[in-house]
């Protein structure tokens, strides 16, 4: 497989050489669904993670009870438990290398305490690729807002020089303004953010070809919504779907698409007529995931509920990578045909995700 060295020699070429080489080679940036043949992925780094110290109401509406009072400023994970996470990011990134992917990762031992963020470890919040096109998502959480441009943004500037036809949006200054929240809060209303700016996490979202399928949520605004809209290539929209969650925040662990016409959902949260009504779904196979999964005695989920077995990533629609204790999952998803791939990754399932949190996929097809 590629690994680093490829590029160093390639960026050594003259750029006639490069054209050449970059035009018979498949681009940094293409994809625009969940399981065609994964060819370029990012795996995270944990660096030195610490609680996100977002604003309290932000917390309290999206985080388990038991936890929330660790969200303060400068609360570090255990150090344990990142230095585990660490290992198994490292585990994974050498599994989808074995597996004829390419790798690229973000810079390693960032302080996240000093920079008062989170970690590099979940980027499919952070970044969307649909086409050539990878959108930056302008957090709602202010903790949040620098963790593209301080850990990745070396490689995009990378993606960029090795591929000419791939398009980069960054966020733009008016989603940095600090006023989603209001106080006092209305007890009304059914998020805990305005829309006074444009706000997504890009993990409210999912790629299904041409239809891209999103949920609004405690980080995901209508405005936010209509950004989204308008950075896309031509010929995508986004259609939002109906989900039952007070909580919502990232919609992949409620529905998963295993391979094209197949998916796995939370059935507490989606109903399969709400899924049906998306026209790009009406003749899928919906399968509700089958049982409640359990949390492990520890590390403990910090950050997410225990429905991380639907948080898988999807190699080719034969292919998934699936927690590699998770005995259950790995026998339900074999039942549907997929070949399971075990990871350990329950350190970094502690800090806030599994397999889709973790990555975002570059290139597929
Ligand atoms: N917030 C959701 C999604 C996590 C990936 C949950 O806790 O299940």
């Amino acid at each position: 497989g590629f690994d680093g060295k490829f590029y160093d020699i390639n960026r050594a070429l003259t750029p006639s050489i490069r054209m050449t080489i970059s035009s018979t080679n498949t681009p940094a940036v293409q994809a625009d669904d969940e399981w065609s043949p994964l060819k370029a992925v990012i795996v995270g780094r944990a660096g030195r993670a610490c609680f996100p110290a977002a604003h309290p109401e932000m917390i309290k509406a999206t985080m388990p009870t038991e936890h929330v009072h660790r969200f303060i400023p400068k609360n570090p994970f255990p150090k344990d438990i990142i230095e585990k996470a660490e290992a198994e990011l490292d585990f994974l990134a050498a599994i989808l290398k074995a597996e004829g992917v390419r790798v690229y990762r973000p810079l390693s031992g960032i302080d996240w305490i000093a920079e008062g963020g989170y970690t590099g470890a979940m980027p499919r919040d952070g970044l969307i690729s649909v086409g050539n096109t990878l959108i930056e998502a302008p957090f709602a959480w202010s903790c949040r807002s620098r963790e593209i441009k301080l850990a990745y943004s070396q490689m995009l500037r990378q993606l960029a020089e090795e591929d000419e036809n791939a398009r980069i949006v960054y966020r733009s200054a008016e989603t940095f303004a600090d006023t989603l929240i209001n106080e006092p809060q209305d007890e009304k209303d059914q998020w805990v953010i305005n829309n006074s700016r444009p706000a997504f996490d890009a993990a409210d979202f999912m790629r299904f070809g041409s239809t891209i399928i999103g949920q609004y949520s405690h980080v995901t605004n209508q405005a936010g919504v209509e950004y989204l809209r308008s950075h896309l290539p031509v010929g995508y929209h986004v259609e939002m779907l109906n989900v039952n969650d007070p909580h919502a925040m990232h919609i992949d662990a409620t529905i998963l698409p295993l391979r094209e016409g197949l998916l796995v959902y939370h059935p507490y949260k989606v109903t399969e007529d709400a899924l049906r009504a998306h026209k790009v779904l009406a003749n899928w196979n919906l399968v509700p995931f089958p049982f409640i999964p359990q949390a492990p005695e520890w590390p403990p989920l910090y950050m997410t509920s225990a429905w991380l077995p639907l948080n898988a990533l999807v190699l080719d629609g034969e292919r998934v990578i699936v927690e590699a204790s998770d005995e259950r999952t790995i026998k339900f998803y074999g039942e549907l045909g997929m070949k399971c791939i075990k990871c350990p990754f329950k350190h970094v399932n502690s800090i806030g995700g599994s397999f889709h949190c973790a990555t975002v996929d570059l290139v597929r097809g």
